[in-house]
């Protein structure tokens, strides 16, 4: 997997995001997530396509495995780069998923990557063992659901950078760690609650970032992409 920082699109409507993506002159790593996509549907990812975007559809599927396996065997037509379900649906939810994907994706063509999100990056752990009776530190319950991932095929997880080193060591180098919850020094937390800057991200072991409000929420876009990018690469 290539290593520039994957952009959000959190954005309500096609034309706002393709508005955005004028913004710069290469095309990009983006993220599709449910906000864009369940109000445009799947043209968008065609749309993306045509402009040689790459596409991290982040729809965190989480059902019964035939659901979430069929689910997965229809959208690798679409021809996405990356895709996640919810580790919490289990071991044989993410197995199937695999299966659909294999399935889907036609002959000749790369199947999408396939990981699964931990704890949420929004999740603190109090509220995890407050909401969720998961009475372990947090670390263990991500890298317990790391475990489980990787138990059953997947490429990698979403996960926090701060829980980037321990999943390396329990799960190899090879295993992708795609870490949310990303600031640049000065911008708000908002609801994140596991944040670190992408330098940090660099030096705690992520093997992808994915940034959203301080790229799309800044004054210029390219510019903070540009910063966002610099340091993730180690260059500043
Ligand atoms: O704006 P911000 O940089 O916080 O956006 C982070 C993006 O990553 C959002 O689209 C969010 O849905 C997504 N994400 C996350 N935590 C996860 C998985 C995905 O923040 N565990």
């Amino acid at each position: 997997m290539e290593q520039e920082p994957i952009v959000a699109l959190d954005f309500p409507t096609w034309e706002i995001s393709r508005k955005f993506l004028e913004n710069f002159e290469t095309p990009l790593f983006v993220k599709v997530g449910m906000e864009l996509y369940l109000q445009n549907g799947p043209l968008i990812l065609e749309e993306l396509k045509k402009m040689n975007h790459r596409i991290f559809l982040d729809l965190k599927l989480h059902d019964i495995p035939n659901t979430v396996g069929q689910a997965m065997k229809g959208l690798a037509q679409f021809e996405i780069d990356l895709i996640n379900v919810h580790a919490a649906g289990g071991v044989k939810m993410m197995e199937q998923a695999m299966e659909g994907l294999i399935q889907g994706t036609q002959a000749g063509k790369e199947r999408p990557k396939l990981i699964s999100v931990t704890q949420l990056t929004s999740t603190s752990e109090e509220q995890m063992k407050k909401e969720q009776l998961i009475l372990v530190p947090l670390v263990d319950s991500v890298l317990h659901y790391a475990e489980i991932t990787k138990e059953a095929g997947l490429d990698g997880v979403v996960c926090s950078p701060h829980e980037a080193a321990a999943i390396q060591d329990a799960c190899g180098r090879e295993f992708l760690k795609v870490t949310p919850g990303i600031r640049l020094k000065g911008d708000a937390v908002q609801d994140q609650n596991r944040i670190a800057s992408p330098s940090q991200a660099r030096l705690l072991g992520a093997s992808a970032i994915v940034v959203g409000r301080s790229i799309t929420g800044a004054a210029d876009p390219a510019e903070a992409y540009r910063r966002v990018k610099t340091e993730w690469e180690g260059q500043s």
